[in-house]
C-alpha cells in the first residue's frame, strides 16, 4: 500500500513507519513525505531514506482550500492510498477530511478521547491521573476525533516531568502507529457506524495496574 506521511517536525513517528516499511514484508511502502514547514528535521530523515520529500508551506497559500488543494496535487501525483499525520500542526477542512475519508489517520499522545489538543502531558500531570498513552485514529472534521484502531496504555509516574512522560508516550508511540499502517494495509480494519472492526486480532487480557504495589 502506498502510503504518505505529513509532518510538521522532528518526525520521531516518521522514523518508525520507514523502519517498519524496510522490514521484510511490511505491506506498505511511504512514496512521499510531505511537510509544510519548509526546514522539518523529519524531511532529513526521509531523504536519509532515499524517501521522496515534497514541502508545502502553508505560508505560501492565501487561504486553507489552497493549501490542500496543493496538498492533494501531490497526493495524487504519488499515487497515495493511505495519508498518515505524523505531528502535522496544521488542522484540516472538512473538504480534505471528507476527501480522505477513512484512509486519513493521526497519532496523537493520549487516551482519546481525553486530552484532545496540545500539552497532553502537561494537564495529564496537573490532573494527576495514572494512566495515559497514545491512539491512533481516524481523522474526522473535529480535532482529534474519529474512530479508535491501536491504543496503548501508558503509566504515569510520580517522578515524572513533561519530558520524562512524553519520552514513555513515545515509544508507545512509535509502536502503536506501525501496528495501524499494517492492519490497515493489510485489509484487515473496517469503519462500522464510526467504530473501528479489525479483523484476526490478537486482544490483551492483561491490565494495567499504576502503582503495583
Ligand atoms: C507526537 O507526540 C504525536 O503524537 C503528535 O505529535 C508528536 C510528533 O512527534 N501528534 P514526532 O515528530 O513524530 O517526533
Amino acid at each position: 500500500m502506498k502510503v504518505a506521511v505529513l509532518i510538521s517536525g522532528r518526525g520521531t513517528n516518521l522514523q518508525a513507519l520507514i523502519d517498519a516499511c524496510a522490514a521484510p514484508g511490511y505491506p506498505a511502502e511511504i512514496v512521499v513525505v510531505l511537510s509544510n514547514v519548509p526546514n522539518a528535521a523529519g524531511l532529513d530523515r526521509a531523504r536519509a531514506a532515499g524517501i521522496e520529500t515534497r514541502t508545502v508551506d502553508h505560508r505560501e497559500h492565501a487561504d486553507r482550500d489552497s493549501f490542500e488543494a496543493a496538498l492533494d496535487a501531490v497526493l495524487a501525483d504519488r499515487g497515495a492510498e493511505l495519508v498518515c499525520l505524523a505531528g502535522f500542526m496544521r488542522l484540516l477542512t472538512a473538504g480534505f477530511v471528507g476527501r480522505w475519508n477513512d484512509r486519513l489517520i493521526n497519532i496523537h499522545p493520549s487516551l482519546l478521547p481525553s486530552y484532545k489538543g496540545l500539552d497532553t502531558h502537561r494537564r495529564v500531570l496537573a490532573d494527576g491521573v495514572r494512566m495515559t498513552g497514545c491512539t491512533v485514529h481516524f481523522v474526522r472534521p473535529d480535532m482529534d476525533a474519529g474512530p479508535v484502531i491501536v491504543q496503548a496504555a501508558v503509566p504515569v509516574h510520580e517522578a515524572d516531568d513533561e519530558d520524562a512522560l512524553a519520552a514513555r508516550v513515545l515509544t508507545a508511540e512509535h509502536r502503536c502507529f506501525p501496528l495501524a499502517v499494517r492492519l490497515f494495509a493489510e485489509g484487515r480494519v473496517r469503519v462500522v457506524g464510526e467504530r473501528v472492526t479489525i479483523a484476526g486480532v490478537t486482544e490483551p487480557d492483561e491490565m494495567l495496574i499504576n502503582p503495583m504495589s
